[in-house]
């Protein structure tokens, strides 16, 4: 009894990992919140970097504060005008706040928040999310500020994982009640410790918990009281980011209003497999039904296949030479 205890005790010790955790919906909201906590009891050294207002949306882009102090409230008034644009919790400085968006906080937290303010140099994993809102498809997966951050932890070298949550409640965190098992952000929590700390377990003694240049994008379901179906500890599926029922924005212009609104739209183009795996289904099919949480394989080499290269080079032959 002693001695498997003190074996889980030395197992949990050799997976203690160093993880840098952000988002698109502020350092303030409920699912960071609730991820940092359990992140945190699984006993990860977590650093909790992420933009101070709202940056849904954002995809990579890689805003840096041009003042150095707020010039607007931040998120739910939390961090207000006039205060410095980058800070930590008063009570925890493993909690900060950037004025950028989620790939730039990503940067702040390698390259000010560690080296600077911990002597440290790098971590074994980013986490990103899990967003208030799904992002499914390619045409999600570049607009998305929550993988935008994981993709450009991705081009740095470092493991990312990003998480994306069908729940519609962006709350502070503090409104949030995390003792409540219900909570969606405390079961998607629990979902990314189970994630991350099988990811750390496959890797081993080896250096990297994920091969060069690949990250991974997980998509969870409605849970807890989101769910109408009982779904409380989704399943997990390999699934693609193309393939049936993927879809990007498009365009509806209402006459009543005299504005337009925001139209998911599916297309041949987003179902058409050219690199993703042939024997998984699509994050849009398993998402679309049963308590099921994709997991798609990304790599930042956007080249085409070499295939693609060669049947389309053609097309532009005679201005090559
Ligand atoms: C910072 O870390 C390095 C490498 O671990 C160590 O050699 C150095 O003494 C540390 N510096 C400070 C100021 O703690
Ligand atoms: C959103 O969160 C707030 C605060 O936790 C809660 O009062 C409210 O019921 C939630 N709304 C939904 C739709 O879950
Ligand atoms: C169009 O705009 C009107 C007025 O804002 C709104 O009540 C209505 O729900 C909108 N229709 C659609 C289909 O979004």
């Amino acid at each position: 009894m002693k001695f498997s205890l003190l074996l889980s005790a030395l197992a949990a010790i050799t997976q203690a990992k160093r993880i840098l955790l952000t988002n698109d919906d502020s350092f303030v909201a409920n699912n960071i919140r609730a991820a940092y906590v359990s992140l945190k009891d699984a006993g990860h050294d977590v650093y909790l970097v992420a933009p101070v207002s709202q940056r849904s949306g954002w995809s990579g882009k890689f805003d840096i504060p041009y003042t150095t102090t707020l010039l607007t409230n931040g998120e739910f008034g939390y961090v207000k005008a006039g205060e410095p644009a980058w800070g930590h919790e008063p009570n925890d400085d493993h909690i900060w706040y950037f004025n950028g968006t989620p790939a730039s906080s990503v940067a702040f937290g390698l390259d000010y928040v560690l080296p600077v303010h911990f002597n440290l140099s790098g971590v074994d994993l980013v986490v990103s999310g899990p967003n208030q809102g799904l992002n499914l498809s390619p045409g999600l997966f570049t607009i998305s500020g929550t993988i935008g951050a994981a993709y450009n932890a991705v081009y740095r070298g470092v493991p990312a994982i990003a998480f994306s949550g069908s729940n519609g409640n962006n709350t502070f965190y503090e409104d949030s009640d995390l003792n409540d098992p219900q909570n969606p952000s405390v079961i998607y929590a629990a979902k990314v410790v189970q994630i991350v700390n099988q990811l750390f377990k496959s890797q081993g003694d080896n250096p990297r918990a994920l091969p060069l240049s690949i990250g991974i994008s997980v998509n969870l379901p409605k849970v807890g009281s989101q769910s109408t179906t009982g779904c409380n500890d989704p399943s997990w599926v390999a699934t693609r980011l193309t393939g049936a029922k993927a879809s990007g924005p498009s365009l509806a212009f209402n006459e009543t209003s005299g504005l337009f609104s925001w139209k998911d739209r599916e297309s041949n183009a987003l179902s058409n497999r050219i690199s993703g795996s042939v024997v998984v289904p699509s994050e849009s099919e398993v998402l679309a039904s049963g308590c099921r949480s994709s997991v798609s394989f990304f790599s930042i080499d956007y080249d085409a296949p070499y295939w693609v290269t060669e049947q389309t080079k053609p097309l532009l032959g005679s201005l090559f030479g």
